[in-house]
């Protein structure tokens, strides 16, 4: 259907990134890869072990040394892949709140970005990837074919989280989690190392006034040009 090789899509915390790249990868056949799996199995690797968050070089380490194994889902419970870390599966853990909570600091450490953007990188340049993160089109792969940057209003997608959670049965707090996106989005707009932002030649779509399936046919229509 198209000859594309990488296929990035960046922007803010439930703009919708992971519907888009999971449905345009399944359209495409292409393999789905969500980058910011990586950075949460860090963090609740680092929590679970205990350490301390604001120690820099020891969750770089952490970073450097565990190997992240991303890979086609093994159960039909809607996760969209398997995250496999030290023979556990933690593809539910790495969504708990708590990581939520701490992801930011995590990713804004310049050695551990450098350590997984590697990972990233070296799964991307094999081609046939639809990449989701926030600097996939400015850092991993600045050569990407096609570069979408979904965005969103702070309000829409705190709705969204909040919506998401209620469906899962979880007790959600509109202006708790409104409060918690816009706190995120500060951190990753404005860490020293790839900050979130669009690439100069990124196709910008805002999902505030379009549903999930128009932002997919806008992304498909981008792809088959
Ligand atoms: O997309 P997400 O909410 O699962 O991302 C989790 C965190 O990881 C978020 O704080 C941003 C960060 N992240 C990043 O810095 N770079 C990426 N390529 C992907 C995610």
């Amino acid at each position: 259907m198209t000859h594309l090789r990488i296929i990035a899509i960046d922007g803010p915390a439930a703009s919708g990134k992971s519907t888009l790249g999971f449905h345009l990868a399944e359209a495409l056949g292409y393999l789905y890869f969500d980058t910011g799996l990586m950075y949460r199995a860090i963090t609740w690797l680092a929590l679970d072990h205990g350490l301390d968050l604001t120690n820099e070089s020891t969750i770089t380490r952490l970073a450097q040394d565990v190997p992240i194994e991303v890979t086609e889902p093994s159960f039909e419970d809607g996760r969209p892949c398997d995250v496999v870390v030290d023979g556990h599966d933690i593809t539910w853990d790495i969504r708990q709140p708590e990581v939520d909570a701490n992801v930011s600091i995590v990713s804004a450490y310049p050695g551990v970005r450098e350590a997984l953007t590697r990972q990233q990188r070296r799964i991307g340049l094999r081609g046939r990837v639809v990449m989701v993160g926030r600097d996939i089109g400015t850092v991993v792969l600045p050569d990407a074919d096609v570069k979408i940057y979904l965005d969103a209003s702070a309000e829409v997608r705190a709705r969204r989280r909040c919506d998401e959670m209620l469906q899962r049965g979880e007790t959600a707090d509109f202006v708790q989690i409104l409060a918690q996106v816009i706190e995120r989005d500060r951190i990753d707009s404005t860490r020293a190392v790839a900050p979130l932002k669009p690439a100069d030649d990124a196709i910008l779509i805002d999902s505030d006034k379009l549903d999930a399936d128009a932002v997919f046919q806008r992304a498909l229509s981008l792809c088959k040009k």
